[in-house]
């Protein structure tokens, strides 16, 4: 695999105070192995309460960012990375998770301790309806602060902070999850799409890790594959010890 296993807990549209507290106390006493990067992405409402309760071990996410600057815009959030990219070939197939690295200007996200966001995740783009010119939108925002904007994914000026989710969309929320194999050899293909359109050490370097239906009895096997990195969790980053499982799967 690339670099530090990486595990994200998206919960969606879930939880209410109370559940959401239980699960920040169980993941504070789990234990959880210390080569992992571990990231939670909680509901915009419960964000401030999570950062507030949950140890620093474990970062926290946005699930959504807006495509400029703040104003006018109801119900959306602003955020201010200092950078970002387009990956208009990547946004048709896969869900990209996006480590942004915050400046130093105070804005929404960062003000509530976010240091992630996940943009263009299939429920967003199949459900809310998002497309590929909107998701964009969002990225060249982003890549607006400081960067200027690239419309291609070769252009992207640091790779350092992406991970790049596959989540086959009949396996997200549906219990079917994708054979350590078929997994395997999609992950080795996105490798190889970024060997050919961006470099050989990006290929390397990038993290992808699968998402759809893991869970604590089926993830050690897909952890064994050479080219999973890691995985983003639905339904199963809501229960605390059994996302401390998926965690410490590491191989
Ligand atoms: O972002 C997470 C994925 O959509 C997977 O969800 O684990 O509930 O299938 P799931």
């Amino acid at each position: 695999g690339s670099g530090k296993f990486f595990v994200g807990g998206n919960w969606k549209c879930n939880g209410t105070k109370e559940s959401i507290s239980k699960l920040v106390s169980d993941l504070n006493s789990a234990k959880l192995e210390p080569d992992v990067d571990v990231v939670v992405a909680p509901p915009f409402v419960y964000v401030d309460l999570v950062k507030n309760s949950l140890t620093d071990r474990i970062e926290i996410s946005a699930q959504n960012s807006w495509i400029g600057k703040g104003g006018a815009f109801t119900g959306e959030i602003r955020l201010k990375p200092t950078f970002s990219f387009l990956a208009r070939d990547f946004i048709k197939h896969f869900c990209l998770y996006v480590s942004l690295t915050i400046s130093h200007n105070v804005e929404q996200l960062t003000d509530i301790g976010c240091k992630w966001v996940i943009l263009g995740h299939s429920e967003r783009r199949h459900v809310i309806g998002e497309d590929d010119q909107f998701i964009g939108k969002k990225a060249a925002y982003a890549l607006s602060q400081g960067l200027g904007v690239i419309a291609c994914i070769d252009a992207v000026p640091s790779w350092d902070n992406v991970v790049i989710a596959y989540e086959p969309v009949w396996a997200i929320g549906t219990g079917k999850v994708a054979t350590p194999q078929q997994a395997q050899e999609v992950h080795v293909a996105v490798r190889d799409w970024l060997k050919k359109n961006v470099s050989a050490e990006v290929a390397s370097k990038t993290r992808i890790i699968y998402g759809g239906s893991v869970n604590g009895g089926n993830c050690a096997e897909l952890a064994k594959q050479e080219d999973i990195d890691g995985f983003l969790v639905g339904g199963a980053s809501l229960k605390g010890p059994e996302f401390a499982t998926i965690v410490n799967s590491v191989t």
